[in-house]
């Protein structure tokens, strides 16, 4: 059942984390893939990226979350990623169900309707999330990893909406000539990355998908409006709500979540990059076939100065001893 809770809030996470069912650590092992390939267990976050998503603010990390992780290879040489967990040292983490996570599949999870189509299981957090919903029909789900499946597949099998979901082994980007009500795309390690902008033209012209889209998308409205609200010019900020409400009023409500969510000493977390923001908002309008949304971003420059100030209320506010880590950088999901 679509969830009624603040994403922002302790309540949806704990929600999140119960129906995802944590797996039993009483031997810290977790479980392992047949190959031993896999492996999930819970783990308590450390890393910066465990903030909230829009957010600097850190969490205590008492809370264990469950974790995927991968073998490491030989050439890997152990112990010398920062981001390791602490349960051992075969394994590094490849995503964990974190604030950030579940803050930023929010919105994919109550667009899904229909016949669904996922890139990446990982976790599988969507594709569960998706398939109990009453009004998703089919949830396919594409990873080019066989392991994620099979564990996948191990641990979930019994839930009864399971059937719902069909899992593909293969390359999501090679998808053609396919129809589907909605397409989320979430195989990026990293987000606001251009492959997404590109990913997603390539793949809505080769596909009839009733709506696309990709991981992380509300976070370029997300900084524009809050550099355009920080630099002063709150017109510029309210003509992109009213311009993304025509375009998607989803998208709106949620960033209203989050203002209503936050501390007003919360600085919002933003891509340093305003050409990046500029072409992720005209890449949104060109696959909804909004283009002709009446649209006028203000020019890079104004964005570039405004993101500058962004920048340094963050590290005023961090010499305050406000924020634990406020560096913007993204190393990638954990
Ligand atoms: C971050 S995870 C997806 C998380 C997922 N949304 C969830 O809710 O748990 C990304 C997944 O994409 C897969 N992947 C990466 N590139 C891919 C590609 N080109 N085709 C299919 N799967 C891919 C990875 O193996 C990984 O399992």
């Amino acid at each position: 059942m679509a969830s009624t809770l603040n994403p922002f809030d302790d309540a949806y996470t704990e929600q999140e984390i119960d129906f995802y069912g944590l797996i039993d650590v009483k031997d810290g092992k977790g479980v392992q893939s047949e190959d031993g390939k896999v492996l999930l267990l819970n783990r308590r976050p450390k890393h910066p990226l465990f903030a909230e998503y829009f957010s600097y603010s850190q969490r205590d990390g008492s809370v264990a979350v469950p974790t995927l992780l991968k073998k490491l290879t030989e050439e890997q040489v152990r112990g010398t990623d920062p981001r390791l967990g602490a349960s051992t040292d075969d394994f590094a983490p490849w995503m964990s169900l974190t604030w950030f996570e579940m803050q930023s599949h929010y919105l994919p999870i109550r667009k899904a309707n229909g016949r669904v189509l996922a890139g990446g299981l990982g976790l599988g957090y969507f594709a569960l999330r998706a398939a109990e919903k009453e009004s998703v029909d089919s949830v396919v789900v594409y990873d080019n990893d066989m392991h994620t499946h099979n564990l996948f597949a191990a641990l979930h099998s019994k839930r009864d909406y399971f059937d719902k979901i069909e899992l593909r082994h293969g390359d999501f980007l090679e998808l053609e000539g396919e129809e589907f009500d909605f397409c989320y795309n979430d195989i990026y390690p990293y987000h606001a990355c251009d492959e997404m902008l590109d990913d997603a033209v390539a793949l809505t012209e080769k596909n009839d998908f009733g709506e696309y889209w990709w991981w992380t998308l509300e976070s370029a409205w997300a900084s524009y409006v809050h550099a355009m609200a920080a630099v002063g010019n709150e017109q510029a900020a309210l003509d992109l709500l009213c311009e993304a409400m025509m375009v998607d009023p989803e998208l709106v409500a949620f960033l209203s979540l989050f203002g209503e969510s936050s501390k007003a000493a919360d600085p919002i977390q933003f891509i340093p990059d305003p050409d990046y923001i500029n072409r992720s908002i005209r890449t949104f309008l060109k696959i909804r076939d909004a283009e002709d949304v009446e649209f006028e971003p203000v020019t890079l420059e104004i964005l570039g100065t405004a993101i500058c100030i962004v920048g340094s209320r963050a590290s005023v506010l961090n010499e305050a001893g406000a924020m634990n880590e406020t560096s913007f950088v993204d190393e990638g999901r954990v």
